[in-house]
Formats: structure tokens, C-alpha cells, sequence
């Protein structure tokens, strides 16, 4: 039986764990060979021991997103072992929260080193290999913030509001060698990343939300998927909200 993403080599940045780690295992599920750029590289062998495990074609490089000469030789790499890169999901990130008063340069600084720029590293880097092949996928994590803002993230919201900017330059960009490029913007996911909330935050996002609940690494997962997929052959330039409705 054919599956989705059959023959595909795709990487994912940050999937090590959390939406990456579910991402990596749902594309496997559908056939790709799944690469993990991580730089936590306990959790990435072991990510890699689990999808291997399953059967499944799987293998960790240690990458920092935010150092273009290492991101440039790992994509380098990953081409020629396996002679294409048909996607890539720019989804690593980090938080470091504070007020507008009380951040300092550091923090500003880091979360724009990983969630913005590291973005445009590996965007850069892998979008000249799919060009040449005339296909490629990119898919952005956004976040539900990047549209609305949230107390507490100039930082994080500038970065997730930033790459909507640049998915739809790339999109126009990238159109005409046959690569597509979307964003997603995941609502408030029950991840290690959400760790630093407090529970009573939390509980108020569960009331707000329509579907009331958190989402789940696999609700995430899923809309990658379907972005990756031949069924998304059309779709370029959007952002793709998966967030239970919290906004509405
Ligand atoms: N969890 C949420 O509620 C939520 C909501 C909206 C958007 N997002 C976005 O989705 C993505 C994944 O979130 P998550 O909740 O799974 O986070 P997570 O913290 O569970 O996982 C993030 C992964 O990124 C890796 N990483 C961090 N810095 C890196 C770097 N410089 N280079 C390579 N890898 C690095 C970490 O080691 C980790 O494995 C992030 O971009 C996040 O901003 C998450």
C-alpha cells in the first residue's frame, strides 16, 4: 500500500522531542525517512533508538539552528547520503519570557538566534538542494502569539511573527521551482514547553478554548502531515491555525 510521504526524505529541526519528536514518528508512520537536527543529543539518540525500534528510517545529527556553517554542512550532508530533501520542518525553538520592561538583551537576543534566524539557516540552506531536484516542502512553526501577541513574549512573538513574514516571501520566492511554503501556528500544546506556566494560566486557556482543552503534539503533527502531503499540492504562503479555537 502506498503511503504519504513514501520515498521522502524529510528533516526536522527541534525533534529531539515534543511536536518535533510526534512529527518525525508521524512521517515515519507515512513512509519518510525522518532526520533529527537537535542539539540535545541524549534525547536525540534516544528519539532515533524509539522510531528505529518501530521500523522505522531515522537518524540524529547534532545541529545548532542558529550557526549557519554547521546548518549549511549538515544539509550538505544529509543531500548527499540520501540524494534528495523533500522537507523540511523548521521547528525548533526555545522560550525565554519577560516583559517588555524586564528583558534583557540576552534573552531578546537568544530567541531571535534559534526561532528567527535559525529559521532562515535552515531555510537557506536546504531550499538550494530542493531547487535543484524541483520539489521541496517547507513548513514553519508559528505559534498562535505570532498572530495576537501574548503578555510576557517580545521576544518569542516577534520571532513567530517574523517567519510569517518570511513564508510568504519564500512562498513567492520558492513558487516557481516547486516548493511549497506554510506555517503553522500551533494554540497552547501540552508539551515540555509549556513547563514554565503556571497551571492556573493554563486552566484559563482550557476555558477559552472552544474545544476545551490543550492540543496535543499530535494535533500539531497531524497538520504537518497534511502540509507535506501531495493532498497540499496548492497551498503556498498560508498560515494554518491549529489552536481549538482559543482566539475566536
Ligand atoms: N508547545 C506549545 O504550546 C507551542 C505553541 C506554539 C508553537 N510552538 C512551537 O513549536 C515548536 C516545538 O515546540 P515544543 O513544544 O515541541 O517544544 P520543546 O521544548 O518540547 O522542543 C523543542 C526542541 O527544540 C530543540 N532545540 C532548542 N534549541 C535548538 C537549537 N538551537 N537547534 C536545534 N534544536 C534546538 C530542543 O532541544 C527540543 O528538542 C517550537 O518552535 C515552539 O515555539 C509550541
Amino acid at each position: 500500500m502506498t503511503k504519504r510521504l513514501d520515498n521522502k526524505i524529510a528533516i526536522i529541526t527541534g525533534g529531539a522531542q515534543g511536536i518535533g519528536f510526534r512529527t518525525a514518528e508521524r512521517f515515519a508512520e507515512e513512509g519518510a525517512t525522518v532526520v533529527l537536527w537537535d542539539v540535545n543529543t541524549e534525547r536525540g539518540t534516544q528519539a532515533v533508538e524509539k522510531l528505529t525500534q518501530k521500523g522505522f528510517r531515522a537518524e540524529f545529527h547534532r545541529v545548532n539552528v542558529a550557526q549557519h556553517a554547521d546548518v549549511q554542512a549538515a544539509a550538505k550532508a544529509v543531500f548527499e547520503k540520501h540524494g534528495s530533501i523533500d522537507i523540511l520542518v523548521n521547528n525548533a525553538g526555545i522560550t525565554r519570557d519577560a516583559t517588555l520592561a524586564k528583558m534583557t538583551p540576552e534573552q531578546w537576543q537568544q530567541v531571535i538566534d534559534i526561532n528567527l534566524t535559525g529559521v532562515f539557516n535552515c531555510a537557506q540552506a536546504v531550499s538550494q538542494y530542493m531547487a535543484e531536484r524541483g520539489y521541496g516542502r517547507i513548513l514553519n512553526a508559528s505559534s498562535v502569539v505570532g498572530l495576537y501577541g501574548n503578555f510576557g513574549q517580545t521576544n518569542y512573538v516577534a520571532a513567530k511573527a517574523g517567519l510569517i513574514g518570511m513564508t510568504q516571501v519564500w512562498a513567492k520566492e520558492l513558487g516557481k521551482k516547486g516548493i511549497t511554503v506554510n506555517a503553522v501556528a500551533p494554540g497552547f500544546i501540552a508539551t515540555d514547553m509549556l513547563e514554565t506556566v503556571p497551571e492556573k494560566v493554563l486552566d484559563g486557556i482550557r476555558a477559552k478554548t472552544p474545544l476545551g482543552r490543550l492540543g496535543s503534539a499530535d494535533d500539531i503533527a497531524n497538520a504537518y502531515l497534511f502540509l507535506a502531503s501531495d493532498e497540499a499540492a496548492f497551498i503556498t504562503g498560508t498560515v494554518l491555525s491549529v489552536d481549538g479555537g482559543v482566539v475566536l
